[in-house]
């Protein structure tokens, strides 16, 4: 047993707005991509005894604890440790009634003192969602890349403005022989790195963070496939509902949601259409879904969720 209990580590975002979306009590096979420690989860197999789920998570340790939480569900939950980029292979492509992606990371995650997503205890700067991969750290990326592209990846998943000084200051200690190996040691970097301002609400270190955390687990790189692929394992009337936390990733899952709904991307001034859109889906949100006042006082994490979802024709 884990001395930590899953309810009390990461309260689900958006609750009933995705079920209500998702519509599980209608029974049959959802598949929860991103169970984290199992808040939907737990909700989607509750909703009918004709319900079940096949789970997914490239994080053991949520693996486990998610296992704990569901484990009253018996045989009905199916958990697998993978990364959702392999929906098709851990779903044996076989057709399924509803998929839910609840992306980025989990509290669990981020209030971990020793895996490096926060620069508010001093670790290695890790950052892999998945440690067991083999796949590169933060720091080693940190020690591996140019400066152009590391101030590349500031700018772009960070949207920071200081990004080019910033990687500056990442090489020249590179150059010294210091690498940057720590949380601690990125964190004050940053703060050296970008004039202060005292009306920044957010420490200045957030957004660097953010973008490497992004890089290294190649979180934008995968949505849109991992879109089309769960489209395709949708039965007719199955529901597709993701929920998002920062613009980049928003911005993927519309344009996408677009395409298969089969809207038109082609430069305006061309006769016929090149883009090959084919109508696959029906938009159920023209907006984002955002959490209520009420959710957003009380569980600061959804301030930044959307929710959207689309639905098989
Ligand atoms: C925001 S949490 C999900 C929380 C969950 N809905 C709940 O209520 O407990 C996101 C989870 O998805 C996992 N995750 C993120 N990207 C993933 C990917 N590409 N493949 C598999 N799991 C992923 C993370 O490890 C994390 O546990
Ligand atoms: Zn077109």
């Amino acid at each position: 047993m884990l001395d930590i209990d899953a309810e009390k580590v990461h309260t689900p975002v958006l609750l009933s707005e995705t079920l209500e979306l998702l519509e599980p009590q209608r029974g049959g096979i959802f598949v929860d991509a991103t169970l984290g420690l199992g808040g939907h989860s737990d909700t989607i197999l509750a909703a009918s005894s004709e319900t079940r789920l096949i789970g997914i998570d490239q994080d053991a340790t949520a693996l486990k604890m998610a296992g704990e939480r569901l484990a009253t569900f018996g045989k009905r939950a199916t958990l697998v440790h993978s990364n959702f980029s392999a929906i098709r292979e851990v779903v044996d492509n076989k057709e399924v009634d509803g998929i839910l992606a609840d992306l980025g990371v989990s509290s669990l995650q981020l209030d971990s003192e020793t895996r490096g997503f926060s620069f508010r205890f001093d670790a290695p700067l890790d950052m892999r969602m998945n440690p067991d991969s083999g796949d590169e750290t933060a720091a080693e990326l940190l020690k591996r890349l140019s400066q152009d592209e590391i101030a590349n990846i500031i700018y772009q998943y960070g949207e920071e403005r200081h990004s080019r000084r910033i990687a500056r200051r990442i090489i020249e200690r590179r150059d010294r022989g210091e690498p940057v190996e720590t949380t601690f040691e990125l964190a004050d970097l940053v703060r050296r790195s970008v004039p202060h301002r005292p009306k920044d609400r957010i420490n200045p270190a957030t957004r660097t963070f953010q973008a490497l955390r992004i890089a290294v687990n190649d979180e934008l790189g995968i949505i849109a496939k991992f879109i089309d692929d769960s489209v395709n394992l949708l039965k007719t009337n199955g529901v597709l509902a993701i929920i998002t936390f920062h613009s980049l990733e928003d911005r993927i899952v519309k344009q996408t949601f677009q395409r298969l709904s089969g809207k038109c991307s082609c430069p305006p001034r061309m006769p016929v259409c090149q883009c090959g859109a084919v109508k696959k889906v029906d938009i159920l949100t023209k907006k984002p879904v955002i959490a209520t006042e009420t959710e957003q006082h009380e569980n600061p994490r959804s301030r930044s969720a959307k929710l959207r979802a689309c639905r098989k024709i």
